[in-house]
């Protein structure tokens, strides 16, 4: 049943391609536009909103902070993404006009549900974003999207989280298209590169096993630090949880901004900091700025692994392991730098002889707040 891999993690890893393609499936039309009919929340209510709140935990959470990128972005809607586990104990001011996404892998998350029950209440729309058919979250919400990404066996989330940043762009791109803000040749173009996403997403994983060799070294290591901006930094949040729940290290993410602030002195001889480096196309501004704080934590002894667009030859310098990815859309990418993380995170588990589909601690569905 594991599809001639060792462990469920692997082989949700290498679904990952047909995973988003799956999730894609049926929702894009001919001419390009999106069809999210099943979305049973009238079009008339969808151009009222005027605040989104997303709402999640763990994994789910990082690609709930992903899409209020994409949201703000293509359509302008002020939007927030809280822990589903503090959500409701602030007194979050929500009204009818207040979309609700609630992100879940097992739709039976107890803090998430909960968050999602004290939405209603305060007269907010809920949409679920989810994987299981049926389940209780998208029992209890106004509308669902379901992920389609196939069962996830392996307690670490990997295709789900895929599927979830698609889904979430899905949606981020229809509340655009049904509003018809910033509607235009962007979106229009990231719809197309999101069709063929599954591609690139291939093309990393025909090239992991410097990141594998890499995670052996490294298996003897206490702690690794991630960094990223924009969307790299949900990224390197997801990448250090990865390691933390499969390898028992300790490992943090931070935005690479925030360096200077504190985390920077914790930066010494040959300690791995993995930086997801965002395209030098794009935001520009952003790729020049990490550049130079890749200088600075090497500057004073960190060893890093740079993960960057393909051809990205500003940053290569400043690379001790260089992984590099397809280039994409800068929201999007996300979708690709993702993947060598994950294996980061289950061949140095392997290396340090950890049970890699059953974490120690660790419950696949977590239906106790
Ligand atoms: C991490 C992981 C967890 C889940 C979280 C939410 O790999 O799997 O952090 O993402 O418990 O679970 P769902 O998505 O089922 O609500």
């Amino acid at each position: 049943e594991k599809g001639g891999y060792d462990y469920f993690m692997l082989k949700e890893i290498a679904e990952q391609p047909k995973a988003v393609a799956d999730t894609l499936l049926g929702r894009i039309d001919a001419s390009g536009s999106l069809r999210l009919d099943e979305i049973r929340i009238p079009v008339s209510v969808l151009r009222e909103v005027d605040k989104v709140v997303i709402v999640a935990c763990g994994t789910a959470f990082h690609a709930g902070m992903i899409a209020k990128y994409a949201i703000e972005h293509w359509t302008r809607i002020p939007c927030e993404t809280e822990l589903a586990s503090e959500f409701r104990y602030r007194d979050p001011i929500m009204d009818s006009r207040t979309l609700v996404i609630a992100i879940s892998q097992s739709g039976e998350t107890m803090d998430t549900l909960m968050a999602l029950r004290h939405a209603r209440e305060q007269g907010a729309k809920v949409l679920a974003i989810c994987n299981t058919n049926g389940s209780t979250i998208p029992r209890e919400s106004d509308a669902v999207l379901y992920t389609h990404a196939g069962p996830e066996v392996a307690v670490a989330s990997t295709k789900a989280f895929l599927t979830q940043l698609v889904a979430c762009y899905l949606v981020a791109l229809y509340l655009g298209q049904v509003r018809g803000t910033k509607w235009g040749d962007e979106i229009q173009a990231v719809i197309r590169e999101l069709s063929e996403i599954g591609t690139q997403v291939d093309e990393v994983l025909e090239t992991m096993e410097p990141v594998r060799e890499l995670a052996r070294t490294l298996a003897t290591k206490n702690t690794v630090l991630f960094l990223g901006r924009h969307v790299g930094y949900p990224v390197a949040l997801e990448g250090a949880l990865k390691l933390k729940e499969l390898a028992y290290m300790h490992a943090e993410g931070f935005a690479a901004g925030e360096l200077k602030h504190g985390p920077i002195a914790l930066i010494e001889d040959d300690l791995p900091v993995v930086v997801v480096v965002p395209s030098p196309r794009g935001r520009s501004v952003l790729h020049d700025k990490i550049v130079s704080n890749i200088q600075e934590i090497r500057a004073r002894g960190a060893r890093t692994i740079v993960i960057a667009e393909r051809g990205d030859e500003a940053v290569a310098p400043y690379a001790d392991h260089l992984i590099e990815i397809p280039p994409t859309p800068t929201l999007l990418q996300p979708l690709v730098a993702t993947v060598p993380l994950q294996v980061f995170a289950c061949e140095l588990a392997t290396a340090r002889g950890n049970e890699v589909d059953q974490p120690r601690n660790l419950a696949k569905s977590v239906t106790v707040e």
